[in-house]
């Protein structure tokens, strides 16, 4: 049977396909821009880089260019929900998609989280501008890192604004995918109309005295300023690109999905990574970069331009709540459906696929993943979260990346409506590229990314590895025919 056939076959699981190419760039878009440009950049700049942050920006962006195109190479042969989960258990089977579907749920639910705590944060600075005032003990984690592996309680009862959001994101999720793609659209215009203002009338202002030196000296320690310090950012501000991947997530909800997915995968990168470009270059042309380890640095640096951009700061703090809504959104749409896919495929239980008879969405997966989101935004802290939401999508790029290669050897005669060019070069480049950001990440990450792994192979033996059907699709199988 097609894969098409296979998809049709499995009527009670089907999702609505709602989604054309725009807003299928649009969810991209909106899972994008984010606490990774509006908040990490200004940490990055001041603590590792200076402006050379930009450059972290170029390399950080065709990193994610290259695995975009494998994402599309992979979503237009399978065109189903569940993205690098999926694929990898078409190809190198249970074993390892669960790794990485074990991995996205870093990526996803907790990039998701973390996005919704530093929303809270600009939600919060945005109301005390209006006069109202939500004390700091009930929006802020009632834990805090304070070292290596040391957490101390910080007296703050929960971040009630950060798990606020997520609810009522949840709410639109269970609701439908047309609703949340017509909001996400509506969030995507206004941060986008945004980030164009900053980069319009601030770029203009930008001071040459600011980028001088471009790359400034290495202190003396390694990753602090001079090219250790550039590419250390490039791996803390890589969280700003996360999210591309959702668009194929949502490939079993599209129309035209062999088309459609690959266009708003690479629509949406590109676009994003010129935005980028343009608006870490305006924020430390701006303001001096050691200004700019703040919570809100794009503020920082327009204030800093003086009266003539006065107007643009609060018109940017919006923008940052819209933006992070979206963020939030789509990054719950994206781990809802691989729930949905893993559980279809019986590695976790059978409450993730159950779809809703009107809304046709995955709700009760949705209302598990939304209140575990909730959860993790109301006591953790962006410190404990952030980088590793990184590693651990670093990590599943890497294996989709090295799965298009096993498959052009394996099952070199699978229809592929979209093939990545130059793949020989561009699939290991990105390998190589991950596993460098990888490698400039800080030793707790990776040990915290070692306990969650164990605690996904202990799931896996209990549950998964019992339970698991055997795939949908078998791309060895069906190349082979
Ligand atoms: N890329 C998303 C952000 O920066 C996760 O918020």
């Amino acid at each position: 049977m097609s894969i098409e056939g296979e998809i049709a076959r499995d009527e009670a699981h089907e999702l609505h396909r709602a989604l054309g190419p725009w807003q299928l760039i649009a969810l991209g878009i909106g899972a994008i821009i984010g606490a990774g440009i509006f908040v990490i950049t200004g940490h990055a700049a001041a603590s590792y880089a200076g402006p050379g942050v930009v450059i972290s920006f170029i390399i950080a962006g065709l990193c994610c260019l290259f695995t975009g195109l494998c994402y599309a190479e992979y979503a237009s042969m399978i065109p189903v929900a569940g993205s690098a989960y999926t694929y990898t258990y078409a190809t190198l089977g249970k074993f390892v998609a669960w790794i990485i579907g074990w991995n996205l749920v870093l990526e996803y639910l907790g990039a998701a989280s973390t996005v919704a705590v530093g929303w809270s944060g600009y939600f919060v600075q945005l109301l005390a501008g209006m006069g109202i005032v939500i004390p700091q003990a009930l929006s802020t984690a009632p834990i805090a890192m304070t070292g290596f592996g040391e957490i101390a309680a910080t007296g703050s009862f929960l971040n009630l604004p950060a798990m606020a959001v997520i609810l009522l994101v949840t709410t639109l999720l269970v609701v439908g995918i047309k609703a949340s793609a017509h909001f996400n659209s509506v969030m995507v215009v206004i941060k986008l109309f945004i980030v164009a203002l900053v980069i319009a009338f601030g770029l203009p202002l930008i001071m040459g005295e600011n980028l001088e030196p471009f790359i400034p000296p290495n202190t003396g320690t390694w990753g602090e300023f001079g090219w250790s310090g550039v590419f250390r950012a490039t791996g803390v501000i890589f969280f700003a690109y996360i999210g591309f991947d959702a668009v194929s997530v949502a490939a079993q909800e599209a129309r035209n999905p062999h088309r459609d997915i690959p266009i708003g995968i690479l629509g949406s990168l590109i676009i994003c990574t010129i935005l980028y470009i343009l608006m870490s270059l305006t924020m430390t042309g701006l303001a001096p970069y050691t200004s700019l380890n703040v919570a809100y640095p794009v503020f920082v640096a327009i204030e800093n331009a003086g009266p003539q951009l006065a107007w643009l700061g609060i018109t940017v703090n919006v923008g940052a709540v819209v933006g992070l809504a979206s963020v939030v959104l789509v990054l719950l749409l994206g781990q809802s459906r691989v729930f949905y896919a893993m559980s279809r495929d019986g590695l976790i239980p059978p409450i993730y696929s159950q779809i809703h008879p009107t809304f046709r969405t995955p709700w009760l997966g949705t209302m598990v993943t939304g209140a575990i989101a909730a959860i993790m935004a109301g006591i953790l802290p962006l410190s404990i979260l952030g980088e590793l939401v990184s590693i651990g999508t670093l990590a599943a790029f890497t294996i989709v990346c090295a799965g298009i290669l096993v498959l052009r050897v394996k099952a070199p005669n699978i229809k592929r409506p979209f093939r990545t060019p130059f793949v020989w070069v561009v699939a290991p480049l990105s390998i190589f590229m991950c596993v460098f950001m990888m490698a400039f990440l800080p030793i707790d990450t990776w040990l915290r990314l070692l306990v969650w792994t164990g605690i996904g192979l202990a799931i896996y033996a209990l549950y998964g590895a019992r339970n698991a059907k055997p795939p949908m699709f078998n791309l060895m199988r069906d190349s082979a025919k």
